[in-house]
């Protein structure tokens, strides 16, 4: 039966949801279906700022970064006014099931849009990959690279000058991008939300690793654990000042979010846009796509946001262990 689904992207941005958007809209159209871009997410939904995706709208972007569809986080949304208008707008334009890629936010949106009739399947999009019913998430691959390479071109000017680099990743209140980072970079420790941590002790492991011949060190230190007394630059200073060894820090920031998605992040993207149309397809509303044990699953959106999220605490024991 003919349908006629939307699709946004809501919340930052993450590379390779263009990848996710293109095959949204070209699984639905391959099935007859017609396909509603909205832009800025929700705002735009509560703005109307709508237009029909052919199969030719979406091309020449699986390379690039950033949402053709644009992004957004609406406030209004979340009053009952905004989300009655968006629901006209729905229906004004003959939407029946909406695709939304994004974070936990995002579904939160998605559900309050299910209690009202809109079928909804959620995507997950985020470097933070902090989504609690996934093991991945679209743009944490790219994100973690990106990191990867800043680090590495820091690795180079600490080396040469004997420093220590204090290095700040985003992750909101996650440490998935810290702790793979500081496990692929070499990093004496790795300042996560997730995990207690004591700036002491790492300054004598400084100390010691400095006396038995380490000339340079890196800190990850995750976003999470920053705040207005505790910032990067106060804890390169810290380490300077009870170490020896002279510090800088790096806040790598938005840059992070940027960039060519890698192969990982387009193959699971377009997967995961084809799996969602396939879903919507079988009759099936209101669900969630997600990854488990490498595998494509989905989930009903109250049971995904009541989830809870693993982290990886083996692989931040043995980065440490590692770095002696
Ligand atoms: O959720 C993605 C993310 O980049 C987080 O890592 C970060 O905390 C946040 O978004 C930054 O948000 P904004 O782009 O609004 O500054």
């Amino acid at each position: 039966m003919a349908m006629t689904i939307g699709i946004l992207t809501s919340g930052g941005d993450a590379p390779g949801m263009n990848a996710a958007i293109r095959a949204v809209t070209r699984s639905a159209i391959a099935r007859g279906y017609k396909v509603i871009g909205i832009r800025r997410g929700y705002q735009g939904l509560i703005e109307g700022d709508m237009y029909e995706l052919g199969a030719r709208d979406v091309s020449d972007i699986l390379h690039r970064g950033g949402t053709m569809l644009y992004t957004a986080r609406s406030k209004e949304f979340t009053t009952t006014a905004g989300l009655e208008k968006a629901k006209r707008n729905l229906d004004n334009a003959g939407i029946e099931a909406l695709v939304v890629i994004g974070g936990d936010g995002t579904y939160r949106g998605a559900l309050d849009l299910s209690h009202m009739g809109v079928k909804c399947v959620g995507i997950p999009g985020t470097i933070d990959n902090d989504i609690v019913c996934t093991e991945y998430t679209i743009g944490f691959d790219t994100a973690q690279n990106t990191a990867l390479e800043m680090l590495d071109k820091l690795k180079d000017t600490e080396m040469s000058h004997h420093r220590c680099s204090v290095v700040e990743v985003m992750g909101r209140n996650a440490g998935h991008i810290g702790v793979n980072v500081a496990a692929a970079t070499g990093a004496i420790d790795c300042l996560t939300v997730e995990r207690p941590f004591d700036i002491d002790e790492i300054c004598e492991k400084i100390i010691d690793q400095k006396e038995a011949g380490k000339t340079h060190f890196e800190l990850i230190v995750c976003e999470g654990v920053v705040h207005d007394d505790f910032t990067s630059e106060y804890i390169a200073e810290y380490i300077e000042k009870k170490t020896g060894v002279t510090s800088r820090a790096t806040v790598l920031g938005h840059v992070q979010r940027g960039g060519s998605p890698t192969c990982y992040d387009r193959v699971m993207a377009l997967k995961m846009g084809y799996y969602a149309i396939e879903l919507l397809s079988n009759g099936y509303k209101n669900r969630i796509v997600a990854v488990k044990n490498n595998k494509l699953v989905d989930y009903d959106i109250d049971e995904a946001l009541s989830m809870q999220k693993g982290y990886d605490e083996k692989l931040h024991s043995v980065l440490r262990i590692l770095s002696i």
